[in-house]
């Protein structure tokens, strides 16, 4: 049985990923500061899935701390999600933003080398791609031109630091997979997206809006060329894409390879609103303001090479992703 250790494993998508790991019997110790999620999330994976993972409350930027944890335990692969995902205040502290997510990932780099664990899978994210002239993104096109936040570089400057000690590594095995838009939690409604941070994307809005918390969903633009005019993404349930990682693992050889997790579908944020809606039955309000600058007009996955690589493709819709977000709702 493999031992993982998962970084950033109180975090929205890591926490659902344990539970699908749990699944199929991986034994898994946590990394996380604590910085943006709460330690009383692993009671509730406790409470899905019967156990609870082995926790250590250590920053990525803590070279010691963690060299001493690699030391202590044998890891057999490490999954990556610990990082700082804020683009807006990215823009305004970008130190920050290179330091905890490039220079933690260095630190963790270091430390699976000099204590012999030679895989890793990294949360990448769909903004790699930046601004092309297309809507559907395949893994060949090109990344890192474009980007319009310090965010969105630091993904890209993984990426490019993951290739970089394949090269000089043969052992090196690293999974690159790029999120598009994960929104939705456990069907069970005890366990979602909680952040600390100022959320910036459209769910936790949502969900902002829906509580009372914000007082109406601001809908950035209904002028772009797309069917309704407001913006449209490849919304992920977050169950899928923690089955992705599952998948990923399974398929790990030497060398870097590097997936997009989505649907392949395209949603617009009225589409949302109204499967929200449904979903509540009750009204969000909302009203339609200027365009949000750097957004693209649509973007959604081309998934085809999860699907015949790793045999993963998404099972959840939109709609489900909206019961599942009620039921969390309901139960907070
Ligand atoms: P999250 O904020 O819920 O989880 C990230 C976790 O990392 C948090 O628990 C946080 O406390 C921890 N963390 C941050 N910096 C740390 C540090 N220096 N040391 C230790 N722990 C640290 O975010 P998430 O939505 O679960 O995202 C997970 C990963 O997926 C991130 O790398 C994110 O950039 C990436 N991603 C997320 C999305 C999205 O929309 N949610 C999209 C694409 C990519
Ligand atoms: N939107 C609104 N109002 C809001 C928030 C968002 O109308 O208050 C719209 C946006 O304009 C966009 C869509 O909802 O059309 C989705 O916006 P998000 O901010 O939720 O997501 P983005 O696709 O802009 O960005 C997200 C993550 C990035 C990641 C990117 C690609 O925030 O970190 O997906 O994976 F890089």
């Amino acid at each position: 049985m493999e031992r993982i250790l998962v970084t950033g494993g109180t975090g929205y998508i890591g926490s659902h990923t344990i539970i699908e790991l749990y699944k199929k019997g991986y034994e898994i110790d946590v990394l996380d500061n604590l910085f943006n999620s709460k330690i009383t999330v692993l009671d509730k994976i406790k409470e899905i899935c019967g156990k609870k993972p082995g926790f250590y409350k250590i920053d990525l930027c803590d070279f010691d701390a963690m060299n001493d944890l690699f030391k202590k335990n044998k890891y057999d692969l490490v999954m990556h999600f610990a990082g700082l995902k804020a683009v807006g205040e990215s823009v305004e502290k970008p130190l920050k933003y290179y330091e905890n997510n490039v220079g933690g990932t260095i630190n963790l780099l270091k430390c699976m080398q000099e204590n012999g664990v030679n895989k890793i899978i990294f949360s990448s994210s769909a903004t790699v791609y930046g601004d092309q002239s297309v809507s559907k993104f395949d893994e060949t096109l090109q990344t890192g031109v474009g980007i319009t936040n310090p965010y969105g570089e630091t993904k890209h400057i993984i990426e490019e630091m993951l290739k970089d000690v394949a090269e000089s590594d043969p052992k090196f095995e690293a999974v690159i997979l790029r999120y598009f838009n994960p929104v939705g939690n456990h069907p069970s409604g005890l366990l979602g997206e909680d952040p600390n941070d100022i959320p910036n994307n459209l769910m936790p809005i949502i969900m902002k809006v829906s509580r009372g918390e914000i007082a109406e969903l601001s809908v950035y633009g209904d002028d772009y060329p797309t069917e309704d005019g407001s913006g449209v993404r490849d919304y992920i349930h977050v169950v899928d894409l923690a089955k992705g990682h599952v998948a990923a693992i399974e398929h790990m050889k030497p060398g870097v390879l590097i997936y997009n997790l989505g649907t392949g579908k395209g949603t617009s944020v009225f589409e949302m609103i109204a499967a929200f809606e449904e979903a509540g039955k009750k009204k969000l309000p909302y009203k339609v303001v200027g365009r949000r600058a750097g957004d693209l007009a649509e973007m959604y996955a081309d998934p085809t090479k999860a699907k015949e690589e790793l045999g993963w493709e998404t099972e959840l819709t939109v709609g489900d992703a909206m019961r599942d977000t009620i039921r969390y709702l309901n139960s907070l």
